[in-house]
């Protein structure tokens, strides 16, 4: 069997003892189980206690593979194979109960994404791609849409939380796309809008102060379904560059016109 579909099998049954917690955790969790960590970044037990399950069943699968986790349950090391973990993404909506929030692994060879499994908690959607292998929700095929004109996308974003410097760029972008596209979009969960992209719901995604495990697993998983990621100047550092434009590839050079001719 292909390699990376063998791992690509073992990361999504890790994902789904992840998720089995989580989901029994629903709803129960208080106010004072809520720690913040930074301004408007919250976690609790539950995301700690995921990310444990999680890190524990991928360790059996490479035993040399390293991991960079959103709530350092595990120390970040660097190697050639490197897990990127976010135990639940979308932690916010989880609080509230609003139901969009979900699992994200990443595996990194190198300076690449070749595996990515992303499980969506309220709807039972696990997305999956691994490299040269295609892209899959729930063991069907999966492509961007086909939309070429930003009159005819939706476009979804995330909002700035914690880092306002450039909240006037980014509000530029907004109010041009607002009045130039079908509408504008934010769950909350970027491996979710990119996942959502992957499968032509959304056309296209855009969002800044991102960290490396809510777009590793999303990123692979649009670029398998025929997608294209960059960062705001179109180069490829996004997966630590902290900014991400993510679409159908279609709408790519005309959403890069509209940020670059305002994020400067
Ligand atoms: P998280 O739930 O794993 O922290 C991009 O918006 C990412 O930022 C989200 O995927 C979300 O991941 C994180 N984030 C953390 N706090 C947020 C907040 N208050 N509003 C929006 N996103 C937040
Ligand atoms: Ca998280």
């Amino acid at each position: 069997m292909n390699h990376l579909l063998d791992i690509q099998e073992q990361t999504i049954l890790a994902v789904e003892k992840a998720a089995t917690f989580i989901k029994s955790e629903i709803g129960k969790t208080s106010n004072s189980d809520i720690e913040t960590k930074a301004l408007n970044s919250l976690v609790t037990y539950v995301d700690k206690e995921a990310e444990k399950i999680l890190v524990r069943e991928l360790q059996k699968i490479m035993q040399d593979a390293t991991f960079l986790t959103e709530e350092n349950t595990i120390a970040t090391t660097h190697g050639e194979w490197q897990w990127i973990i976010d135990p639940l993404d979308g932690t916010t909506n989880f609080i509230h109960q609003v139901p969009v929030f979900g699992i994200s692994v990443g595996l990194k060879h190198k300076d690449e994404i070749v595996v990515g499994v992303v499980q969506e908690l309220n709807r039972n959607e696990l997305f999956y791609a691994s490299k040269n292998n295609g892209a899959f929700l729930n063991a069907n095929n999966i492509a961007v849409s086909s939309t070429t004109t930003l009159a005819d996308s939706l476009i979804a974003t995330g909002f700035p939380y914690y880092d306002f410097e450039h909240l006037d760029n980014y509000l530029s972008v907004f109010k041009y796309l607002m009045t130039s596209t079908r509408g504008i979009r934010r769950l909350g969960s970027a491996a979710i809008d990119l996942c959502f992209t992957a499968c032509g719901r959304f056309d296209a995604f855009f969002e800044y102060s991102l960290s490396p495990w809510d777009v590793a697993a999303g990123a692979i998983i649009l670029q398998e379904a025929g997608g294209k990621v960059s960062d705001f100047d179109g180069g490829n550092n996004w997966l630590h560059g902290r900014q991400m434009l993510a679409s159908n590839a279609l709408l790519s050079a005309d959403l890069l016109q509209v940020i670059q001719a305002r994020y400067k």
